[in-house]
């Protein structure tokens, strides 16, 4: 099934053997480079309080508050949810998790900062959805808050596209086997198609896909703004320094206004 023909692909991808294979399979010293930059970037102090919005398996949000940080996360798959919690009772973590649709859920207290990590936004190939899930964020932080938008760097993408790439890797089940990924430019609907397949040990192959918004890092800047947002920034990831076709990540900042 392909987006194209199941518009809602996200409620089914996202499920143990993505947040086997996808989440946990990103190496720790990668998420905590990230949580490193996401700490010194926006300044985030022992005590602050973070909404995760799209917060999967709680992959940012338990290193966050295992730095001190109080963490409010939400995400729609239930078992990302279930787990997350789950491993921060476990860890004595000050987080609350939420199953919820993000477009939807703003969190309860006025948060410091408010991040969407790797790519979960953009999603929805129509205009409407989107600046519903930016205008939550904004909702859920205080006057003078944060906002990180992590996602693809779509210069880099038209630059140097990477139509293919091939990995090892483990399943939920703990089986070995061969993760191929496949980009598909859809500019037609300005969409960045992803063929996923698994293919195990034992040669079963599980084929799935999803896609996500090609905006130019501009684009994606301006419907931060008009989420409500100021002191917009265009930041290359990994290096931190404002994006040029080169950075592999983009992450957008902003302010909500005091
Ligand atoms: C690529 S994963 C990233 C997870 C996490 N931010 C991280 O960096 O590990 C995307 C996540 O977005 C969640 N998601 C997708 N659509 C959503 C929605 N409408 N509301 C809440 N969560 C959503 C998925 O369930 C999945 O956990």
């Amino acid at each position: 099934m392909s987006p194209a023909n199941d518009p809602a692909w996200w409620t089914t991808f996202f499920d143990e053997r993505y947040a086997r294979v996808g989440l946990h399979g990103i190496p720790d010293d990668a998420t905590g480079e990230a949580v490193t930059f996401i700490t010194d970037r926006f300044d985030l102090r022992p005590h602050d309080l973070v909404f995760d919005q799209c917060c999967g398996v709680g992959r940012l949000a338990l290193p966050l508050a295992a730095r001190g940080c109080r963490v409010i996360g939400v995400d729609l798959a239930g078992a990302y949810i279930d787990r997350a919690r789950a491993d921060a009772d476990a860890r004595g973590l000050r987080c609350t998790f939420h199953q919820a649709d993000a477009h939807d859920f703003v969190a309860p207290e006025p948060c410091d900062l408010a991040l969407n990590w790797f790519s979960s936004v953009g999603y929805d190939a129509g205009d409407e959805r989107i600046p519903l899930m930016l205008r939550r964020a904004f909702e859920s932080l205080r006057p003078g808050g944060r906002l990180a938008v992590e996602t693809v760097n779509v210069a880099r993408v038209l630059a140097e596209p990477r139509r293919w790439h091939v990995e090892t890797v483990t399943d939920e089940r703990g089986r070995a086997g061969t993760l191929i990924v496949e980009h598909t430019l859809h500019f037609d609907r300005g969409m960045i198609g992803m063929r996923w397949t698994f293919i195990a040990e034992d040669g079963v192959r599980d084929e799935r896909y999803a896609e996500t918004r090609m905006w130019l890092p501009h684009e994606l800047g301006r419907l931060v703004a008009r989420a409500g947002f100021s002191d917009i920034e265009l930041i290359g990831r990994p290096d931190g320094e404002p994006i040029t076709a080169s950075g592999r990540r983009l992450v957008v900042s902003g302010r909500r206004p005091s």
